[in-house]
């Protein structure tokens, strides 16, 4: 029987919440598909950083490198925190030092239904976003100078190379025509970032010349938002750097029918990759049965899939969808099921799907 290891971290508040659901459905997934997945849980959050300063124990990162085939998370964050270090270190930390350069964020609406454009449907928001995961702006490199003086100075470098640009410019590229794609759309800010995004520029003229198939498109970011809106149907791949990658996609999110819909998955494409909700932790709904775990649940969907496991992978997609259309769904979505009912409900669709 086929066999992977997976590394879970159910993280802080409703990530706890939808982290216990997706796991239900890998595991209702194994039994049908007749293959396993180990999962080991991590408790690295809020709780253990206050009681040991340790956000990650050493030797974490090697551990999961050596030992695992995935990690999935599900959200970090946490008010007696306020300035999120553990959530930096268990986060932002895994991205960086296990260089997981791509953060791979679908922006599809899986029912007319959940998307809240007038006149728009489910055949007009699909498309994905590639945010650049390990540099820009949150690389850290900064200071502050005269803290808390009138004359107080904060500075936040904002990093972009050649090898950080070019990578995710291909890395798009090549989904792109893996997925029989026809155009590309890079976004930066040049206009008015010139030396950072001039840089993005140049590499994305550079390697678009290497798909001579593959339409080779500019938005400035703010256009981009504009237009995402305006006619989203118009948008295959979208490749972009950190921080607009995180600001567009909250955005593609509520195109998806809300922030809990979307999934992610940050990938380096030869090593351990890491897959979690878009979402944050939400502490307000922590432990109340309410959070929507259909991203977490799409989440787990992209795991599947990035490890080969393709036919169980599209049975969790048609689940959620079929759950969607049936209304078996949670307050986010105008439903009345919990967030454990909802998981319940995609379980029992994935059954019928394989059995
Ligand atoms: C995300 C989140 C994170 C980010 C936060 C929690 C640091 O918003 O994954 O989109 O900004 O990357
Ligand atoms: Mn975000």
């Amino acid at each position: 029987m086929e066999e992977k290891k997976i590394a879970v971290i159910p993280g802080d508040g409703i990530g706890i919440d939808v982290t216990a659901e997706a796991v239900k459905v890998l595991d209702t997934v194994c039994e049908v598909g007749g293959f396993r997945l180990i999962h080991d849980e991590f408790d690295f959050g809020a709780e253990r950083y206050l009681a040991t300063g340790v956000s990650m124990p050493e030797g974490t990162y090697e551990l999961f490198q050596k030992e695992y085939d995935a990690i999935y998370i599900g959200a970090l964050g946490d008010p007696r925190v306020p300035d999120m270090a553990h959530a930096r270190d268990i986060l932002l930390g895994t991205r960086f030092v296990l260089d997981l350069f791509a953060n791979h964020r679908p922006i599809q609406a899986l029912h007319d239904r959940l998307c809240p454009l007038k006149g728009r449907g489910r055949d007009d928001i699909n498309f994905v976003v590639f945010r650049e995961n390990t540099e820009g702006l949150y690389v850290g490199m900064g200071g502050i100078f005269k803290k808390g003086t009138p004359d107080e100075v904060a500075i936040q470098e904002d990093i972009n190379t050649r090898k950080g640009v070019e990578r995710i410019i291909e890395y798009a590229f090549n989904f792109a025509k893996r997925a029989g794609h026809t155009k590309v759309t890079m976004s930066d800010k040049s206009n008015a970032l010139r030396f950072g995004h001039d840089i993005w520029q140049r590499v994305f003229a550079e390697v678009s010349e290497r798909y001579p198939g593959i339409e080779a498109n500019h938005l400035y970011v703010d256009a981009l938002a504009l237009q995402m809106i305006k006619r989203p149907e118009q948008f295959q791949v979208i490749v972009t750097c950190n921080m607009f990658g995180d600001i567009v996609t909250d955005l593609g999110a509520m195109l998806q029918g809300g922030l809990g819909m979307a999934a992610s998955g940050n990938i380096n494409p030869e090593g351990i990759s890491m897959f979690e909700p878009v979402h944050g932790s939400a502490p307000k709904y922590a432990g109340k049965n309410v959070a929507n775990p259909f991203g977490a649940i799409l989440s787990a969907q992209m795991m599947l899939d990035h490890l080969g496991f393709h036919e169980p992978a599209s049975w969790i997609e048609r689940a959620v969808v079929l759950c969607i259309e049936n209304e078996e769904t949670p307050q986010e979505l105008d439903g009345n099921l919990g967030t454990r009912e909802v998981g319940d409900a995609v379980c029992r669709r994935i059954r019928e799907l394989g059995g």
